[in-house]
């Protein structure tokens, strides 16, 4: 098990430390936990409320465990318009999830996100690092037995 006192040690004389110790439970744990957020108030002098407040200001952090693979539905102007709603009901209904939610296994998060720069051919969709263009569900779910079988 990490401790978590040892991931925030390194960042706690810094100025500005709380953003970089929070990327590094991040990294290191997959989501921020309540005993984290009760780490960091203690170590930076805050309280648990002003923590809480910086991480949920910025996408990066989660506070809940993310499932190996995350898949993001574009839901920008141009995907709206080629069908990212309808592909996005396609896949909630498929995995029996709502945004933000993860499967069971821990196999699959779905969220939304608002343009991956791949508007031409769109419905866009990245799961993980790989952006999938003209995406349907089953593309979608082709990729993901792929890399996680
Ligand atoms: S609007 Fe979806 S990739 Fe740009």
């Amino acid at each position: 098990m990490t401790n978590l006192h040892e991931i925030i040690e390194p960042y706690v004389d810094i100025d500005g430390g709380l953003m970089p110790a929070l990327h590094a439970i991040q990294e290191e744990e997959g989501y921020i936990s309540k005993d984290a957020i009760s780490e960091l108030a203690k170590a930076f002098n805050y309280s648990n409320a002003e923590v809480l407040d910086v991480l949920t200001y910025y996408d990066d952090f989660t506070l809940e465990p993310l499932g190996r693979n995350i898949v993001r539905i574009c839901r920008a102007e141009a995907c709206q318009s080629l069908k990212s709603k309808e592909l996005t009901d396609d896949l909630t209904s498929h995995f029996n999830l709502s945004l933000d939610e993860t499967t069971a296994d821990s196999k699959i998060t779905l969220k939304e996100v608002f343009c991956l720069g791949n508007c031409a051919l769109g419905p866009s969709v990245m799961i993980n690092e790989t952006v999938i263009g003209e995406a349907d569900k089953s593309k979608v779910i082709k990729f993901l037995n792929e890399i996680d079988e």
